[in-house]
């Protein structure tokens, strides 16, 4: 097994520069000495050139979103060009909130997920199911997919990372629903066999899949062993210094 991919989206936090470096800082002394899990910290983009430290930590650096052009006339925007120039190597693309709030499009997302290949950061796509246990809502996972992943080459599984995240299971939504390591797996599974009939012959196994929603140091071991997943995402948990820091530990452990 490789080492398991701990993702923190620190979403829209903390509100000061002070605040995200004390957050950084201490995570990073935390899990300094920790070597068999790779940690990734994907903060607001105007704290990424001052987390970014010379490249002097094992945390790697990601963002939340990107553009898909390079540059131009597209006000307010980050290129994933850009990106790659503030030694960022991962970015999240369609997480849930920005589908919802900023009516993101699976057309944006394709666009999205292929720029960043081209700029060579790793896109880390967000997929998920509305209401537990809904058929037709698993059914959407499919359709979502399909287009996500339009025109992408075999080649470029391997840089792609798949996090799938239950939006009923994510700790700010209304649900907040934990799940449990067999919905993750059941999930899983659902995208393995739909990047089987996109891709082919063992494209399922080519590509990282993650899982998210309200993962934290208690829950953690039980979606990386029981639920063999590659890694998780993580919001909430992230943005307490001890007990992220407690989580890689336990991840660490498996
Ligand atoms: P959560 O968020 O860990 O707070 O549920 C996960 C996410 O939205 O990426």
């Amino acid at each position: 097994m490789s080492k398991p991919l701990i993702i923190a989206n620190w979403k829209c936090n903390p509100i000061s520069f002070s605040g995200a470096k004390l957050l950084f800082d201490s995570v990073e002394k935390g899990v300094r000495n920790i070597k068999n899990v790779e940690v990734v910290i994907c903060p607001p983009f105007h704290y990424l050139p001052v987390l970014n430290n010379g490249g002097r930590t094992s945390i790697k650096l990601g963002a939340q979103d990107c553009f898909w052009e390079e540059k131009g006339a597209f006000t307010g925007e980050i290129s994933p060009k850009m990106l790659e120039d503030l030694g960022c190597q991962y970015v999240i693309i369609g997480h849930s909130e920005r589908r919802k709030y900023f009516d993101e499009t699976d057309e944006m997302i394709n666009k999205k997920i292929k720029a960043a290949l081209k700029f060579h950061i790793r896109p880390i796509l967000c997929v998920g199911d509305k209401n537990r246990k809904s058929k037709e809502d698993i059914k959407e996972i499919a359709f979502k997919l399909t287009k996500d992943l339009r025109g992408l080459k075999k080649k470029d599984l391997l840089r792609l990372i798949i996090c799938y995240e239950p939006i009923w299971a994510i700790s700010t939504t209304k649900e907040g629903i934990e799940a449990t390591p067999d919905d993750a797996m059941e999930g899983t599974l659902y995208i393995k066999k739909i990047l089987y009939k996109l891709f082919g012959k063992s494209a399922d196994r080519k590509i990282k899949i993650l899982y998210g929603g309200s993962v934290d140091s208690k829950n953690i071991k039980s979606f990386i062993s029981k639920a063999h997943m590659d890694g998780v995402l993580v919001g909430a948990a992230s943005l307490k210094a001890t007990e992220f820091v407690k989580l890689i530990k336990n991840a660490s452990k498996i």
